[in-house]
C-alpha cells in the first residue's frame, strides 16, 4: 500500500498548469493529496505571515488551529529548521500542538518558492501511528517543490 507519487504528481501538474495564484495552487494540492490514501486524516497548509508567524490555509478535515509560531509543535519546527518533520508518535514530541485528539503521527515539509523562500509548510495528520515514511516525504517534497516553483507569493 501507498500513494503512487509519480502518478499524483501528473495529475498535480496537469490541474495546476499555467496557475500562479498561490492559494489556488495550495487548494489543489491539498485536495488531491487528502484523497490519495486513506492515512491522511487532516491534510493542510499554514502559511508564513509574518516575522515567525503561521496562519492556516487551505485544508481538508476538522478544524485546525489558526496560528502557529514556529517556536511551536512540529509546524514550527518544519519552519524554524526548513527541514522535513516526520513525527512516528506525536505523543513523544515536545510541543505537539494536538487539534485533534485522534491523531498518532504526522509530517511536515516545508514549501518554498522558485527563489527558495519558505512560504509554508504543509502538514498531514494520521490517526495511525507510524504511519508516514521516507518515500512519503520524498514524493510530497518533489509535487511541493514543483507546484510551488513559479507561485506568484501572498498566499
Ligand atoms: N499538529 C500540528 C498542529 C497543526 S494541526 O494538527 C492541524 C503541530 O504540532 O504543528
Amino acid at each position: 500500500m501507498g500513494v503512487d507519487y509519480p502518478d499524483l504528481a501528473r495529475t498535480v501538474a496537469a490541474l495546476c498548469e499555467g496557475e500562479d495564484d498561490t492559494v489556488a495552487l495550495m487548494a489543489t494540492v491539498v485536495c488531491e493529496v487528502h484523497h490519495a490514501d486513506d492515512r491522511f486524516d487532516w491534510t493542510g497548509f499554514y502559511r508564513v505571515v509574518g516575522p515567525e508567524v503561521l496562519k492556516i490555509g487551505p485544508y481538508q478535515g476538522g478544524h485546525g488551529c489558526l496560528v502557529i509560531p514556529f517556536s511551536r509543535g512540529v509546524c514550527g519546527a518544519a519552519a524554524r529548521t526548513g527541514e522535513v518533520q516526520l513525527v512516528d508518535d506525536v505523543e513523544a514530541f515536545p510541543g505537539h500542538i494536538a487539534c485533534a485528539a485522534s491523531t498518532r503521527s504526522e509530517i511536515v515539509l516545508p514549501v518554498r518558492d522558485g527563489a527558495g523562500r519558505l512560504i509554508a509548510v504543509f502538514d498531514i495528520d494520521s490517526d495511525r501511528p507510524a504511519a508516514f515514511t521516507e518515500a512519503d516525504a520524498e514524493g510530497l517534497q518533489a509535487i511541493l517543490d514543483r507546484t510551488f516553483a513559479g507561485a506568484a507569493g501572498g498566499a
